[in-house]
């Protein structure tokens, strides 16, 4: 195959023969995504569940759901016997949900994995007694950018990669989301967290983090919402994440993007979700490699939200049925995620070298 048939050929792991879908939690992230998400897939969803039951019946109408309802009992009891479960709740309530899933069961997790690294490994204790085959939902790793970066990657043209940024300068409008007001940890448990997973699963765990957070004056009452944070993968590697989430001086002038370099070839793909946001622009990905033909663009098919929730389903999906011999956002996996933003938090707090005597 030619470049361009690869790049034209990239599609997010999906499973040959879909099982059905109970969703537990009914709340922004599944109206946006996840259910856009699975009925471009074609995943089935069985049930859906929220503590607010109208809330549940309300969304089940609107996607076509079967049944809309407030107890997980009684979704089980409606879906097919290998249904997969889908948690996308506020962090504080994963740890009640999961033991209430039937034993050996396949569960996706949204993000994060608990507030805290604590909570982190409370989740993979109560995945591992009872036998779950369980992922977290990092699916920017999935977006379909992120796939025809992987792709190209792969094929061998860009040489050696050496160097990875992530930046952005956005305004976020933390304001939406009332539950953000009061969290003691705020940029990189909600955001950088993404960028972090998606930076792991190309170069792996980080020898070590480096990181400053910092609040901005312009929402003194929230937690850090800035932060840079850099990863230690040697001598000949530069690996950071950049994030200024208050640049509101006009969307013009906003960045968000993720940067490679290769020895014979560099790509850039953008995260459109972030730009003027909530309106957003479209993801894009574009590459250039010493050909001396400059940048090109390679088609998208689509963007981060809702498209990447396809894959992080599917990836579930296509291991427990034995489609795929990896899983790669597993508990076991994400689990050092988790770690390397509690690196970051407590480098943040730690702080660099003070400057030496003279
Ligand atoms: N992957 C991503 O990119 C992404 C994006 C947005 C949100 N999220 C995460 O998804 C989760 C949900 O976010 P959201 O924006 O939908 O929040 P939301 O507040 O809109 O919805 C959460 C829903 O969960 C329900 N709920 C709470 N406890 C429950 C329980 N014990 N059992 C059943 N339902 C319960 C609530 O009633 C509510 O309807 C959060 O953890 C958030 O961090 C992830």
């Amino acid at each position: 195959m030619n470049l361009e048939e690869i790049l034209h050929n990239v599609s997010e792991p999906k499973p040959k023969i879909p099982r059905s879908i109970v969703m537990i939690g009914s709340g922004g992230i599944v109206h946006d995504a996840h259910l856009p998400a699975y009925a471009k897939a074609g995943f089935q969803v069985a049930a859906l569940v929220d503590v607010n039951r109208e809330r549940a019946e309300t969304l089940a109408k609107k996607f076509n759901v079967e049944l809309g309802t407030d107890s997980i009992v009684e979704a089980i009891r409606f879906a097919p016997a290998n249904a997969v479960f889908d948690v996308a709740v506020p962090a504080k309530a994963i740890p009640s949900i999961l033991p209430q899933l039937p034993n050996g069961s396949a569960v996706l997790i949204q993000k994060p994995m608990g507030d805290t690294l604590a909570e982190a490994i409370e989740i993979q204790r109560i995945c591992r007694a009872k036998g779950l085959v369980a992922a977290v939902n990092f699916q920017l790793r999935f977006a379909p950018n992120m796939l025809l970066a992987r792709a190209l990657t792969a094929s061998g043209v860009l040489g050696e990669l050496h160097d990875m940024e992530v930046s952005l300068s956005v305004h976020m409008p933390w304001e939406l989301w009332s539950f953000l007001s009061a969290a003691p940890r705020l940029e990189i448990t909600y955001h950088s967290i993404h960028y972090i997973d998606l930076v792991r699963s190309w170069f792996g765990n980080p020898n070590s983090v480096y990181a400053k957070t910092v609040r901005s004056p312009r929402t003194p009452n929230l937690a850090s919402t800035k932060s840079v944070i850099v990863f230690d993968y040697g001598d000949d590697k530069r690996v950071f994440i950049d994030t200024n989430h208050s640049h509101d001086f006009s969307p013009q002038k906003q960045r968000s993007f993720v940067q490679w370099e290769g020895m014979n070839g560099a790509m850039r793909a953008q995260m459109g979700v972030n730009l003027n946001y909530p309106i957003g622009e479209p993801d894009n990905f574009e590459y250039a490699l010493r050909d001396g033909e400059g940048w090109k663009q390679a088609p998208v098919t689509g963007n981060w939200f809702p498209d990447a929730f396809m894959g992080s389903m599917g990836s579930l999906q296509a291991y427990v049925q034995g489609d795929a011999k990896t899983l790669p956002t597993s508990i076991e996996d994400a689990i050092d995620t988790m770690r390397t933003v509690e690196a970051a938090y407590l480098s943040s707090a730690r702080g660099g070298v003070t400057l030496p005597v003279e």
